[in-house]
C-alpha cells in the first residue's frame, strides 16, 4: 500500500513507520511515499528529508481561506497517489474535499481513549479530570472531530506523580505505547485489507 503521512511536529509518529518499514516494505505491506506538513520548520518533515522521502507544506495563512487550503492539501496529497493517508500528530481538520477524495482511507492517531477527551488536548483534559487511566487510539478520519470508527485502543495508566508532573511526562508515555499501536494498525490495513460497516471497522481480506 502507498502511505502519505501528514504531520505537524516531531513526527516520532511518522519515525516509527519508517523505522517499522526499514528497507522491507513489502514485508510490512506498506510504504511511505511522501510527507505533508501543515507548518514550515517541523521536525517531522526534517525526518522525511533524512528517510529521503517528498515532502510538502500547506500552510493555512497561505491561502485565501481554509477551503482553498483544503484543496491545496488535497491535490497535494493525491498527487501520490495514496492508498492510505495516516494523520500522525496533525494537528488540522481536513475539510470536506479532503474527505470526498480520501474518506475511508484516512487514518488519524489521537494520545486519548475516545470518544473521551476528543480535540488539541486529549492529554491536558484527561489529567484535568482526574482519570485514572488514559491512552491513543487510532481510527478512521470521517467528518468530526476524533469521532471516527475506531481501529485500536492503548491503555496507559495514569500514576500518582504525572497528576502533579503533569501534562508532557503523561504525553510521553502515551507516545510509547501509540507509535506501537499505529505501527500495528497501518500494517494491519495495508496488509490485511478493511471494511467499515458504520462504526465498526472488520479487519481482515475485503469481500470474504
Ligand atoms: C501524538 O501523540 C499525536 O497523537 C498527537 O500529537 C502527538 C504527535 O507526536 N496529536 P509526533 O509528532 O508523532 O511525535
Amino acid at each position: 500500500a502507498r502511505v502519505v503521512v501528514l504531520v505537524s511536529g516531531s513526527g516520532t509518529n511518522l519515525q516509527a513507520l519508517l523505522d517499522a518499514i526499514g528497507d522491507d516494505p513489502e514485508g510490512y505491506g506498506a510504504r511511505i511515499v511522501a510527507v505533508g506538513a501543515d507548518r514550515y520548520g517541523t521536525v517531522g518533515i526534517e525526518r522525511a528529508e533524512r528517510a529521503g522521502l517528498p515532502t510538502f507544506v500547506c500552510k493555512l495563512g497561505e491561502y485565501a481561506n481554509r477551503d482553498a487550503w483544503d484543496a491545496a492539501l488535497t491535490t497535494a496529497v493525491a498527487e501520490y497517489r495514496p492508498d492510505l493517508v495516516v494523520s500522525a500528530g496533525f494537528m488540522k481538520i481536513v475539510g470536506k474535499g479532503f474527505l470526498a477524495e480520501f474518506g475511508g482511507r484516512v487514518v488519524n492517531t489521537h494520545p486519548a481513549l475516545l470518544p473521551s477527551f476528543p480535540g488539541a488536548h486529549g492529554v491536558r483534559d484527561a489529567l484535568a479530570y482526574g482519570v485514572k487511566v488514559t491512552g491513543c487510539t487510532v481510527h478512521f478520519v470521517d467528518d468530526g472531530v476524533d469521532t471516527g470508527p475506531i481501529i485500536a485502543q492503548g491503555v496507559v495508566e495514569v500514576t500518582e506523580e504525572e497528576t502533579t508532573e503533569g501534562e508532557a511526562a503523561l504525553h510521553e508515555r502515551i507516545k510509547e505505547v501509540e507509535r506501537k499501536l499505529l505501527v500495528e494498525a497501518v500494517g494491519r490495513l495495508a496488509r490485511d485489507g478493511y471494511r467499515i460497516e458504520g462504526r465498526k471497522v472488520h479487519l481482515g481480506h475485503v469481500g470474504e
